[in-house]
């Protein structure tokens, strides 16, 4: 086993034994620019825990991690929060090598290893609030269902009061800095922000829900150990203050404008309806869809107001970059928005049309009409695409939305 990788010591009895992937960019389809981490935590208690694993080809990662602070074969204890495989993925591994006494997992938690890896038999299902003792610790259990999965749960570790949170709180960030206050603060935020905005946004109603119950249960909380990315050591009630805000849907006065373009006809269009915007007052984001990812567009939707969309007409539709990003933002169910189509054609020029039809179901406001344009746009056409920014900019109004 490789000496070369250490734990990190993050309480008197906690350690992060997780793995880091610095390569990983892209993490179905939510590009990860900054590689990510697969956290598992070890608790050196009577009971020798280990709370999740990693991704199947980290195993031998976190057990040379386990190994550089106790022989993996000690390890009584599995808690599985979380059946996705970039955290149950190293369980057969692990479970190979330690032979622990026992697994637990949620409910769901034990149908979905028995559908992943035909555990099902081996795992013992813990109920929410349900509490097991390590002997001179205690952990409790919280679920989180459909955070962001039916099995998804929280493990909290009293006498340290530590918060092993799954999914939630965390960020695809890779890093030799374990511990939010070491990472600059301007990524820590990027990242945060785009890991809800791609994986949580469709679920906010229920985020604000588990924040409710979280703040019912009254744990004192000094660390929130996440899944993925830095622990939240120091203020680590500042993150769940951000979900707060996100799961609220809070909004700037800010829009996106993301379009693709065949001849530069759509992204001249594009770019004065920004001019049009940001004549009103408005924070602009403009997304050429050659060169900013969906999972991008999403993270900048996180606190826009408005959504504008343009297409050239391609064989009588969308072009494929456009459909691609609307069937990806209409998935994470963003809310309260205000919008507009707009495209170039040469003869048929239903992609305006069809552009209308998708924010509709997105149940975005059209601010306007859909503003179509032939070939190539001329001074007229650019000064209808900057009034559409500006009708745009004054129906957000004035103040920022909440
Ligand atoms: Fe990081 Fe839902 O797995």
């Amino acid at each position: 086993m490789s000496e070369s990788y250490r734990a990190v010591k993050m309480t008197d009895h906690v350690y992060w034994v997780g793995a880091v992937d610095w390569a990983i960019r892209d993490f179905h389809g939510h590009a990860t620019q900054r590689g990510t981490t697969y956290n598992a935590y070890l608790v050196l208690a009577d009971k020798v825990t280990l709370v999740d694993t990693v991704k199947a080809p980290f195993t031998d990662e976190l057990l040379a991690r386990v190994a550089s602070v106790i022989d993996p074969a000690k390890i009584d204890y599995v808690i599985s929060n979380h059946t996705e495989m970039d955290h149950s993925g190293g369980l057969p591994q692990v479970l190979a090598a330690a032979k622990p006494e026992k697994v637990f997992a949620s409910t769901m938690g034990v149908k979905a290893l028995a559908e992943h890896f035909r555990l099902g038999q081996d795992v013992q299902a813990v109920k929410d609030g349900e509490s097991l003792t390590l002997g001179n610790l205690d952990l409790a259990f919280v679920e989180a269902r459909m955070l962001h999965w039916p099995d998804s749960m929280m493990t909290y570790l009293a006498q340290e009061q530590v918060l092993f949170s799954s999914d939630a709180f965390g960020m695809h960030l890779a890093g030799s800095e374990r511990f939010a206050d070491e990472v600059d603060d301007c990524a820590l935020v990027e990242e945060a922000a785009k890991y809800y905005a791609n994986i949580l946004l469709p679920l906010s109603p229920l985020v604000a829900k588990l924040l409710e119950k979280v703040a019912r249960l009254n744990l004192p909380i000094s660390m929130i150990a996440p899944s993925h990315g830095p622990i939240w050591r120091r203020e680590p009630t500042r993150i769940v203050g951000l979900y707060a805000d996100w799961a609220a849907g809070k909004k700037a006065r800010k829009a996106v404008v993301t379009y693709d373009t065949m001849w530069e006809s759509t992204g001249k269009m594009a770019r004065t309806i920004g001019d049009g915007l940001a004549s009103g007052g408005v924070t602009v984001r403009v997304m050429p869809l050659r060169a900013a990812h969906r999972s991008d567009v999403a993270t900048e939707m996180l606190d826009a107001g408005a959504l504008l969309v343009g297409s050239p007409t391609l064989n009588n539709g969308l072009f494929p970059t456009v459909a691609d990003v609307l069937t990806y933002l209409k998935g994470l169910k963003p809310r309260n928005l205000v919008g507009a189509a707009f495209g170039s054609y040469g003869w048929s020029g239903e992609a305006t049309g069809q552009l209308e039809e998708m924010l509709g179901e997105m149940k975005v406001e059209l601010a306007a009409g859909a503003l179509k344009v032939k070939y190539v746009p001329d001074d007229e056409a650019l000064a209808a695409s900057f009034a559409l920014g500006s009708a745009v900019a004054e129906r957000l109004g004035t103040e920022s939305q909440s």
